[in-house]
């Protein structure tokens, strides 16, 4: 069955980036999240980058009013009863990923398959908790989900053929390049990403060069257009020492461990741009 409506869970960050390109690229989307005011804001946010695309000629008034019309809120979760794909992107934590898990392999009809935006997790965990493991999957969109053109379409252990052919069709659809992708920790995109930016950290712990020249070296010499310890702010480093913490467990290998320095800022909660410092200092 071709996917027409899809439910996405979790109206924040990444959530209401999805919805909104679902519902741009004509799917009828269901967002829902537990907390009635983050849906709220949510929408609300999804709106605004709809009506700012309109006043820089990026979209038309038109394909304003057609993304709206083809968006619903969904208060209920048993709303995923209507829908051909649920996508899942709520919060990193595989507990309550695993429940939400189990809670829709009961209402979803027998052909939805369930995909999670997780950046982290393991895919075939999240899909053993349900009796269609064949029919879960990553979808790892990036940051901002309008902006980055990259889908990780990650393939548990069991995931069917049909399945990835099913989701990297719609990655397609939603304007995106899917890349597929072994269900390892890391996934791709993080085992190479977060890997540089904690070398770059052990670089200012070790007094290679300051933060700022790091980033000139990587900006100037590799023509990057961040440099790793700005990006690594813009993550949050509390987040990059969860996905360090994720490749040391999961390779048992030292070549992963975090740098101490990763470690000490994130317990001064100094965590990048969302609390004012990390390896810079933010108004
Ligand atoms: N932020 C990023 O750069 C990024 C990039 C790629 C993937 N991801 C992944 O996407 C997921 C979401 O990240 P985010 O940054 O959008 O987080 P966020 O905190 O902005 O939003 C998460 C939302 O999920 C809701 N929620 C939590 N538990 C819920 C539940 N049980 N049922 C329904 N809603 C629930 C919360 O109310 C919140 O609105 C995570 O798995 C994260 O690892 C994040």
């Amino acid at each position: 069955m071709a996917i027409k409506r899809v439910m996405v869970i979790g109206a924040g960050q990444m959530g209401a980036g999805i919805a909104q390109v679902a519902a741009q690229a004509g799917f009828e989307v269901l967002l829902h999240d537990a907390n009635e005011t983050a849906l709220d804001k949510g929408m609300q946010r999804i709106e605004k980058l709809l009506i700012r695309a309109v006043q820089k000629t990026r979209i038309t008034d038109e394909e304003k009013t057609s993304t709206l019309n083809n968006l619903k809120r969904a208060e209920k979760l048993e709303d995923a009863r209507t829908c051909d794909l649920v996508i899942e992107a709520i919060v990193e934590n595989m507990d309550v990923k695993t429940k939400l898990f189990r809670e829709l392999d009961e209402i979803a009809l027998a052909h939805t398959i369930l995909a999670t935006n997780t950046s982290s997790l393991p895919i075939t965990e999240i899909a053993a908790v349900t009796k269609r493991p064949e029919q879960v999957i990553g979808m790892h969109f990036m940051n901002p989900v309008p902006v980055m053109k990259l889908v990780e379409v990650i393939r548990g252990i069991q995931t069917n053929d049909e399945t990835y052919e099913k989701i990297a069709q719609m990655a397609d659809k939603l304007g995106k390049t899917a890349v597929e992708v072994a269900d390892f920790p890391g996934f791709a995109a993080n085992r190479i990403l977060m890997p540089m930016i904690n070398e770059a950290i052990y670089a200012v712990y070790e007094g290679v060069a300051s933060p700022e020249d790091i980033d000139t070296v990587m900006k100037l010499g590799m023509n990057h257009p961040m440099g790793p310890l700005e990006l690594a702010d813009f993550i949050g480093l509390d987040t990059c020492l969860y996905i360090m913490e994720v490749l040391y467990d999961g390779f048992a290998d030292s070549k992963y461990r975090p740098c101490p320095l990763l470690r000490k800022y994130v317990k001064a909660g100094w965590l990048g741009k969302k609390s004012g410092r990390g390896f810079y200092v933010y108004n």
